[in-house]
């Protein structure tokens, strides 16, 4: 059966880390994604959440209380300043589902400029076999253009560095989100 473009994110993620590793959620929303992350690196590993709005902030933590989860710092900021707030040297992985907080002000979205500097800076400290997934929502004003600059940039990084996958159901309507994953090489 064919995984559905959140799912198919988390398995990957899944697949990728392992106990004690750091990773980060660029945009924790209703905290789904740093739920994942906490869970499966365990209480040996850390992870780093980031969201500007601190409604998305504040769902995200009662969604760890929920789940007993102590490993995630939460960030309210953007994340394109997330170095200046990791304790690590580099990182396992990394999330970013790119858009709005659903059921929440729909005009407050990820936008190009910000979201490809934290890319670019998330890639720079990524370890040898670390993956950062992307999940791109386009269907709101704006995310055209948002999705066109994440394709142009991810679509053109070096090949012998990283291998970049995307997964997409080709016959859906409704700009229907698709997903980029981007694993690093490991150093030859
Ligand atoms: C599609 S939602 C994320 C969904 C979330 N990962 C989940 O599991 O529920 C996108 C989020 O990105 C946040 N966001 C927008 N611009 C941002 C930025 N520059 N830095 C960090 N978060 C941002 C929004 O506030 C919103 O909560």
């Amino acid at each position: 059966m064919l995984l559905n473009v959140l799912t198919c994110a988390h398995e990957l993620l899944k697949e990728s880390l392992e106990e004690g590793d750091v990773a980060i959620d660029a945009t924790c929303g209703n905290g789904n994604d740093t739920l994942l992350l906490s869970r499966t690196v365990g209480p040996s590993g850390k992870v780093y959440g980031f969201d500007i709005q601190e409604q998305a902030i504040q769902k995200t933590k009662e969604k760890l209380q929920e789940h007993n989860c102590q490993n995630v710092s939460l960030i309210q900021d953007s994340h394109e300043s997330l170095l200046n707030y990791i304790e690590e040297d580099f990182f396992d992985g990394a999330i970013f589902n790119l858009g709005y907080l659903p059921k929440s002000d729909k005009s407050i979205v990820t936008k190009a400029p910000s979201t490809l500097a934290a890319i670019e800076a998330v890639l720079e400290r990524l370890k040898p076999n670390g993956l950062v997934i992307l999940v791109i929502y386009y269907g709101h004003p704006g995310g055209e253009e948002e999705k066109d600059a994440v394709l142009s940039y991810t679509s053109q990084l070096d090949q012998k560095a990283y291998q970049v996958l995307q997964y997409k159901f080709i016959n859906q309507q409704n700009q229907s989100p698709f997903l980029i994953a981007i694993e690093k090489k490991k150093r030859s």
